[in-house]
């Protein structure tokens, strides 16, 4: 058996393992249009990975106006619907190039791999892509007080796994998970672009350019 540097695997969801960090984006921006906001791909890296009223509140104030709390649940809503009904016919075409064969080879060398995603329809994203058998750890919305970038999300499936920090990495597409990652004290795997991903310690352009022998001791 190889020696690994590392015990476990904790994966990022939306935009890691499954496009659907582009259907966020497209509900985002018809809501945010719907409010006045101006919405572009370069303010959409600043809601990746925040929770949905995290990412709601950054919304409204780009629009300059005023919201009641009982609004801005209405809005929440309308965009978990608009988002659920975009993710409805979701299988498991499509996971991402490198997302299956990467977690099988992770857990093939004996690695436990986790799940970290803060968005309340990851149990039913993971059910649809037929992955959810691999994940010996699931850490949603559902178990955490903080969203990323604080490191909870992260500590708590690294502890979940019963492993400590420093032999775990954490995979992520955004900005306030890689710095969650890093405020974990974990190795941070950027999967997407450098410029943007900017604290990762090693970026990626997708999992298919995952490869286990880079992390062996
Ligand atoms: C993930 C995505 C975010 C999304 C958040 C909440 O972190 O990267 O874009 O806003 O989950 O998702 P939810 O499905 O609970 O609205
Ligand atoms: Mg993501």
């Amino acid at each position: 058996m190889h020696k690994y540097e590392y015990r476990g695997v904790i994966f990022d969801l939306d935009g890691v393992l499954t496009d659907t960090a582009h259907y966020h984006y497209l509900a985002w921006k018809r809501l945010a249009e719907s409010v006045g906001a101006i919405f572009d791909e370069a303010f959409n890296e600043q809601l990746k990975g925040v929770d949905r009223m995290g990412s709601l509140n950054l919304i409204l104030a780009a629009s300059g106006k005023d919201f009641s709390e009982a609004d801005k649940l209405t809005l929440a809503d309308e965009k978990n619907l608009h988002y659920q009904s975009l993710i409805a016919q979701l299988s498991p075409a499509d996971l991402l190039p490198g997302a299956a064969p990467s977690l099988q080879l992770i857990r093939a060398a004996g690695l436990k791999t986790a799940l970290a995603s803060v968005s309340k329809n990851a149990q039913a994203v993971i059910e649809r892509l037929g992955i959810a058998d691999q994940f010996d750890v699931v850490v949603d919305a559902a178990k955490i007080k903080n969203s990323k970038p604080d490191p909870e999300i992260f500590l708590t499936a690294a502890a979940g796994l019963g492993l400590t920090a420093d032999v775990c990495f954490g995979v992520e597409d955004s900005i306030a998970g890689i710095r969650a990652i890093k405020s974990a004290n974990m190795f941070a795997l950027g999967i997407g672009s450098p410029a943007v991903l900017t604290e990762a310690d090693v970026v990626i352009a997708g999992l298919h350019q995952f490869s286990l022998q880079d992390y062996l001791k």
